[in-house]
């Protein structure tokens, strides 16, 4: 049977951190810490949109979660400078083993697709500006389903729309979080642990394989 892997974008395929050159240029050495704060308050903002049934596209909340982080970090960040974070995220890098992984994949002829938070249109350009738009077929967002993961909806709409089941579906992510809500769907999930420090949460949800890096991936898949 034919595979289906949906890839995970944003901290998985591409690296959210990519911000942290420009960000250095307004606000110096705290960048990095910035730049972490950034990407959990996004994160935190789906999660709460998502319990409290207010949707609103993950564009938005990676704007609100900008203004918010400059402000409890104390950062006064003009308008001008906020439009340049914004426009540097539709220009994030790929991580440094997608390409190989991708292509690894690709050659063993199962279906790929980009599966993410972001709208179609911004994970498109996103992964056209980082070269590797090429490797999927159609990408598939939550936008459709208007809620975030780890909804059960969102899983369920990549395995609708892609046309796999539990049986050949595989979620691939860096987000602990997105990885155990695919396998409570029944989908089959590989973690890639690019950082051996992260722990998985200690939940009765199991990924099915924990990798260092997505040029492992064809080990799993198995084909
Ligand atoms: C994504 O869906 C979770 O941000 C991650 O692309």
């Amino acid at each position: 049977m034919k595979q289906v892997l949906g890839f995970d974008v944003y901290g998985t395929l591409i690296d959210t951190h990519g911000v942290i050159t420009l960000l250095e240029t307004m606000i110096g050495e705290s960048a990095p810490r910035f730049s972490m704060a950034w990407r959990e308050k996004q994160l935190e903002y789906t999660f709460r949109r998502g319990l409290m049934g207010r949707y609103r596209n993950f564009g938005i909340c990676t704007r609100d979660a900008l203004e918010h982080t400059a402000r409890s970090l104390g950062h006064s960040l003009t308008e001008t400078q906020k439009e340049e974070l914004i426009t540097a995220y539709g220009t994030l890098p790929a991580f440094p083993d997608a390409v190989a992984g991708l292509e690894a994949v690709k050659a063993t002829g199962q279906a790929m697709h980009a599966f993410s938070n972001g709208q179609l249109h911004a994970v498109d350009r996103v992964l056209v500006n980082a070269g590797i738009r090429d490797y999927f077929g159609d990408t598939v967002s939550v936008d459709t389903v208007g809620t975030f993961k780890p909804s059960p909806q969102t899983y369920r709409h990549f395995m609708d729309s892609t046309g796999c089941g539990p049986g050949n579906a595989w979620l691939v992510s860096s987000n602990g979080f997105d990885v155990i809500g695919a396998a409570a769907m029944g989908m089959n999930t590989i973690w890639i642990r690019r950082d051996d420090r992260l722990v998985l949460d200690p939940w009765e949800f199991r990924p099915t394989a924990v990798l260092d890096s997505l040029e492992r991936i064809v080990e799993v898949i198995g084909v």
